[in-house]
Formats: C-alpha cells, sequence, structure tokens
C-alpha cells in the first residue's frame, strides 16, 4: 500500500490514559480526529480526554480491559454503534514483567501475554474486522517496542510478546494491504512515561527492593526519556507515511538494522550481560545496607522540567505539555 492523504476522522486509543497512548490521543486530536480514549483506569481516561476536549478537541473516555475479551468485543460494537468505524485504532495498552525466567510465576507470564500480546491480536481482528466491511480502508498501529528485536536477559516476558506483535504486525499489513488498510509496529526505546508502575517482578525482588527499583527506573524514564507527546507525534508521522517499523529513540533505531545485519555481535553482547549473576547485582544495588543509600540517592534526583511530578506517588505527570 502506498503513502496516502492522512485525515482520520475517527481514532481509538487503548491505554490512553497515560504516557505513550495519551500522547498519541492528543497528536490525533490535534489532526482533527475524533477520539476514544480507552483506559483500565476510567479516571486517567477521563482526564485525558478532558485535557484533548479543553484545547478544542473531541474526545471520549471509556473504561476497558483489553485483556478482557468479552469485553473488547462489547466496547468494538458500542464504539461503531455510538461514534461509526473508526479510521485509526492504536492498540498500545501495556504493562511491564521481567526476571529470571524460572523465577517468574506463571500467573504474571499469562497475565503480561494477554495484555501486551493476545489483546493487541484480538484488537486488530475486532476493529480489522469493521475496517474490512466498511471498505474504506483504515490503519491499525501495534505499539511494540524495541525489545521486539534487542533480546536481552530477564526481559523474556516482556520480550516474547513486543517480538510477536512485531512479526504480527507484519503479517497482518501482508494480509490487509489488499483492503487500504495499513499496519504499523511501533519500536520505542525509553520513553518518559508511567510504565515502571506496572512493574511486576515478583520472583525476584521482595516489596521494597521492587518499590525502589519502580522509583529507580520512574525517575530514569523522566530523566533520559523521550517526552510522550513526541512519542505520540512520530506514532501519527509513522502513520501518516503508512511505515512498517517505526523505531523511536536512537537506541531503538540503531538496534533495529544491529539485530539483523550483526546478530552474533548482538547475542554475544547479551551473553555476556547474561552471565552476570542478577541476584548478586541486586544485592548490591537493593540489598539491606545498600537500600538507604540508594533510596537517598533516588530522591535527589530531580524529574526533568516538563516531564514529570515530584508528586507522592512518584507518578509521572505526562499531562504536562512542556519539553516536547
Ligand atoms: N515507556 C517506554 O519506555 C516504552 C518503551 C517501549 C514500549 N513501550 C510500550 O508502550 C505502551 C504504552 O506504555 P507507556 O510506556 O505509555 O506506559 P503507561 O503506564 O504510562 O501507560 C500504559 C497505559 O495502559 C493502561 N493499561 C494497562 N493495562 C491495561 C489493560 N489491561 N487494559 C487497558 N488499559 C491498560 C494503563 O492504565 C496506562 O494508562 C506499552 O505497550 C509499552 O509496552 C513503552
Amino acid at each position: 500500500m502506498s503513502k496516502k492523504p492522512f485525515y482520520p476522522g475517527l481514532a481509538v486509543v487503548t491505554g490512553a490514559g497515560s504516557g505513550i497512548g495519551r500522547g498519541t490521543a492528543k497528536a490525533l486530536a490535534a489532526l482533527g480526529a475524533e477520539v476514544i480514549v480507552a483506559d483500565i483506569d476510567l479516571d486517567s481516561a477521563k482526564d485525558a480526554a478532558a485535557e484533548i476536549n479543553s484545547r478544542r478537541g473531541t474526545a471520549f473516555a471509556y473504561r476497558l480491559d483489553v485483556a478482557d475479551t468479552p469485553a473488547l468485543e462489547a466496547f468494538a460494537a458500542q464504539v461503531k454503534a455510538t461514534h461509526g468505524v473508526p479510521d485509526v485504532v492504536v492498540n498500545n495498552a501495556g504493562i511491564l514483567v521481567g526476571g529470571p525466567l524460572i523465577d517468574v510465576p506463571l500467573r504474571d507470564f499469562q497475565r503480561i501475554t494477554d495484555i501486551n500480546l493476545m489483546a493487541m491480536i484480538h484488537g486488530c481482528r475486532v476493529f480489522g474486522a469493521q475496517m474490512v466491511e466498511r471498505g474504506r480502508g483504515g490503519h491499525l498501529v501495534n505499539v511494540a517496542s524495541m525489545a521486539a528485536f534487542a533480546a536481552a536477559p530477564y526481559t523474556g516476558p516482556y520480550s516474547i510478546g513486543k517480538y510477536a506483535v512485531k512479526h504480527f504486525s507484519d503479517c497482518l499489513r501482508a494480509e490487509f494491504a489488499q483492503h487500504r488498510i495499513g499496519v504499523t509496529a511501533i519500536c520505542p526505546g525509553l520513553i518518559a512515561t508511567n510504565l515502571s508502575n506496572s512493574m511486576k517482578a515478583d520472583g525476584i525482588l521482595d516489596a521494597e527492593q521492587s518499590e525502589l527499583t519502580r522509583k529507580l527506573m520512574l525517575k530514569g524514564q523522566a530523566l533520559f526519556g523521550m517526552h510522550p507527546d513526541k512519542a505520540g507525534q512520530l506514532i501519527v508521522r509513522a502513520v501518516r507515511e503508512n511505515r512498517a517499523v517505526e523505531p523511536i529513540r536512537p537506541e531503538a533505531r540503531i538496534a533495529y538494522p544491529l539485530t539483523r545485519f550483526a546478530p552474533g555481535l548482538v547475542r554475544f553482547v547479551m551473553t555476556q550481560a547474561g552471565k552476570r549473576d542478577i541476584t548478586r547485582l541486586r544485592d548490591t544495588v537493593a540489598g539491606p545496607q545498600a537500600i538507604a543509600r540508594v533510596e537517598r540517592l533516588v530522591d535527589r534526583i530531580p524529574f526533568r522540567s516538563g516531564n514529570g511530578t515530584d508528586s507522592a506517588d512518584g507518578t509521572l505527570n505526562t499531562k504536562v505539555g512542556g519539553a516536547v
């Protein structure tokens, strides 16, 4: 399918209450799209919709657990009945689970696979069917990650879903071209979002270590990550240009060709990383003696202006529009 003019009338974004989904919803609304903001957290969805509406956009908030298959089907039917068939659907909702394969509880593996993989497939099925039936084309976006091609140790539960989403998107793109439906896999590197708040590493971290790691990751994302509004704008550009794969940020843009043209080198580096005893690393960084020291250090790291807030729960304020 070649490049096409891009005037989305109606867009659906899942996980749009926060982070990349929220940034993408705002970017689509800025293009004039009516945006359906869906999230498992209705308050955040309402907040995102209110932000769009306050900027003269049009958005509607819905509560949706994408992993609840009947609920996703009912949601798609309600969108069609109330708003029409979407021109763009962004399957974005996701969570984070990591740790050594043997230690990760199977239920956490199942949960992340249900949300990060099966829900994206199902989202494409239900909304893809509507687009095919309407016969006017459209665009499906699946938010994967650079983890789709960079296979690092201890990221298996997260990476397998992202790898599969990217491959599935390629398959669907070839299949749906005949219907003028574009499919894009988004593969971001580090973006300043709340993703670390969903992190589960039960098999390896106790509650205190988990909390500390969450805080560290959140600060790292806020300090070094791209603003989610900027990521949203790049996602919309990828849709407009009908790109198959869109790596976002330099680490993703470098890793993508490197893993294809020098896979042996990448495997060697990752294997060396995997030889490090993660439990020793954990005890150095988050052991009983180190924990207070690291905690003090984390508290001293500021959030980057425009990317976050110093709110008590450490939740990033991704509403703030600066630094894009
Ligand atoms: N932040 C990054 O560095 C990064 C990098 C690569 C890929 N990603 C991917 O980007 C996507 C968005 O994540 P983010 O970084 O913006 O994180 P985020 O936590 O800021 O946003 C995710 C949103 O998804 C929602 N959500 C979680 N489970 C849900 C469910 N079952 N049903 C509906 N909504 C649900 C959350 O409530 C939240 O609003 C994810 O798929 C993530 O894997 C993020």
